[in-house]
């Protein structure tokens, strides 16, 4: 099978690690890069992956690099098409991602500046939180074009809700659709309207007490997480989403996904990132595709645009 092509994952915490893993076990990688600022933890973990591949089968190379505060590190890098920043903290039990915001955006800051000088054409997801924030900062930061640059936060909370509803249902999670949309916080969009379980529309399964309780579940799906975890946060279903995103971008496949994306006049929104559906190719989003909301959803999805518009013409500052 032809490999090819770098990818980087920037971080190599619960979520950077995992993302790692699984975008080296694709097998279509000729490298993986894993950085952090921790003195050999990429090293440690590269070496672990790597030791991984005669059993999972896989060719793709793992490195391993530390990287100072003062961009030392950073030429691991070079030639990459694909970074993923997964670099920042985790929210604590009781935390909103929103506390994270002055901490992680200047680590969110500094990571960006060295991706603009060491891979100046790749393409950018973040999945750093406050997610829709550390989106647009790591835009302002790089001065990529917009298109090059976005956030994973739509496909797991998506991933999330259909989860809830095939388990609610007894379905097989492949048997159900949902759609999730707006910001990666308090103003999520769950998207019932758009959602089915074999064809069905969700309201037709599901009472309005039911499909209600499963939404809140949803936006607050993080949160439960972490309040089981105690420390850290939630990083296998987030890991396969960003890899998802990373592995559209590389195989340059077209697919529609809910991602983080700059919106320029869609649904009547401008100038900010948020959660919308949009298709994924080898130069980042070709396009943010719109879905038929009803009015309520189309309202909630403005609140929320709104709501992130604020926090992100702040970090330009932070
Ligand atoms: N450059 C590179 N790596 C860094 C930097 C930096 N400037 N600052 C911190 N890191 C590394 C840490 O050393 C750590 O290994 O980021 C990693 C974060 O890992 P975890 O604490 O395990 O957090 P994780 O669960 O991976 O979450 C990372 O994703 O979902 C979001 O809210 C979450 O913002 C958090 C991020």
């Amino acid at each position: 099978m032809a490999r090819s092509g770098k990818v980087a994952v920037i971080g190599a915490g619960f979520y950077g690690s995992t993302t790692a893993m699984r975008l080296a076990e694709y097998d279509i990688f000729d490298t993986v890069v894993l950085t952090d600022v921790l003195e050999g933890k990429a090293e440690g973990l590269a070496l672990d992956m790597n030791q991984s591949r005669p059993i999972q089968n896989f060719e793709t190379k793992i490195v391993g690099q530390t990287t100072g505060l003062d961009g030392s590190g950073y030429e691991a890098i070079k030639g990459c098409s694909i970074v993923v920043i997964t670099a920042g903290l985790p929210r604590k039990p009781g935390m909103s991602r929103m506390d994270l915001i002055e901490t992680n955006a200047k680590i969110v800051r500094q990571v960006s500046e060295n991706i603009a000088k060491h891979a100046p054409d790749s393409v950018v997801i973040v999945v750093s939180n406050p997610l829709d924030e550390m989106t647009a900062l790591a835009q302002l930061a790089t001065g990529f074009p917009k298109n090059r640059v976005m956030g994973q936060a739509g496909m797991l909370d998506t991933a999330r809700f259909t989860n809830f509803v095939a388990e609610k249902t007894g379905s097989n999670v492949s048997d159900v659709k949902t759609l999730t949309l707006g910001s990666h916080g308090e103003t999520m969009v769950p998207v019932p309207s758009q959602s089915s379980v074999k064809g069905k529309a969700l309201s037709e399964v599901l009472s309005k007490e039911d499909i209600d309780a499963l939404v809140d579940r949803t936006r607050n799906g993080g949160a439960e997480v972490v309040a089981l975890l105690k420390t850290g946060s939630a990083y296998y279903a987030p890991s396969a989403a960003a890899a998802q995103m990373a592995k559209a971008v590389a195989t340059n496949s077209g697919q529609v996904m809910p991602v983080c994306a700059w919106v320029d006049g869609e649904y009547g929104i401008s100038g900010v990132y948020l959660g919308v559906e949009a298709e994924i190719g080898s130069k980042g989003i070709n396009k943010v595709v719109e879905t038929k909301l009803t009015p309520e959803e189309t309202t909630a999805l403005k609140t929320a645009a709104e709501a992130v518009r604020a926090k992100q013409a702040d970090v330009k500052d932070l």
